[in-house]
């Protein structure tokens, strides 16, 4: 079937059996590495992508799914030649690590600043809880969350799918 979606700010139209997975269309045929599969079973958040600007797990939807919406990968994230407030927080707090779970996380992190500007840390952790992290860094991932909420007036329009549709979403 022919799917047609906005995909970190760029139409797409791409023929996909309509039992594909959305994590395998974006990985392998749109070629967007940025999306991690690690449980490939709803468990870890490292697939998760931004669905009309929430966090969604791409291991978990059909590719069909994506028809219409506007998606978010971490590819997608900055702000044009600027790394987005969060990429730039996380590195300046230390809160990269493996780098496997980080896309997922940052994904999770920005649907909550969308919804949530000035979070606390209890509510950092809450949105975060779904991305799970080996490494136990979530004391530095909860900092750069919270330092980039004081920079998030400056975003991508790809992030903000009001931005992007007008007043669709409205
Ligand atoms: S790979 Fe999708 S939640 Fe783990
Ligand atoms: S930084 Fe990726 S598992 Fe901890």
């Amino acid at each position: 079937m022919l799917i047609k979606f906005t995909l970190n700010g760029e139409p797409i139209n791409i023929e996909a059996a309509a039992e594909r997975r959305a994590v395998d269309l974006l990985r392998e045929d749109l070629g967007l590495t940025g999306v991690k599969e690690s449980c490939g079973s709803g468990e870890c958040g490292a697939c998760a992508v931004l669905f009309n600007g929430e966090s969604r797990l791409s291991c978990l939807m059909m590719a069909c799914q994506l028809e219409g919406a506007i998606i978010t990968t971490v590819e997608g994230l900055a702000c044009g030649e600027e790394l987005h407030p969060l990429q730039d927080a996380f590195i300046q707090k230390g809160a990269v690590q493996c780098g496997y779970c980080t896309p997922g996380m940052l994904i999770s992190a920005a649907d909550l600043l969308r919804r949530n500007p000035k979070p606390t840390r209890p509510e950092i952790r809450t949105a975060i809880s779904g991305n799970l992290c080996r490494c136990t860094g979530y004391q530095k991932i909860v900092d750069a969350v919270e330092s980039a909420a004081e920079n998030m007036e400056a975003c991508t329009p790809a992030v903000f799918p009001e931005k992007a549709m007008g007043s669709q979403l409205k």
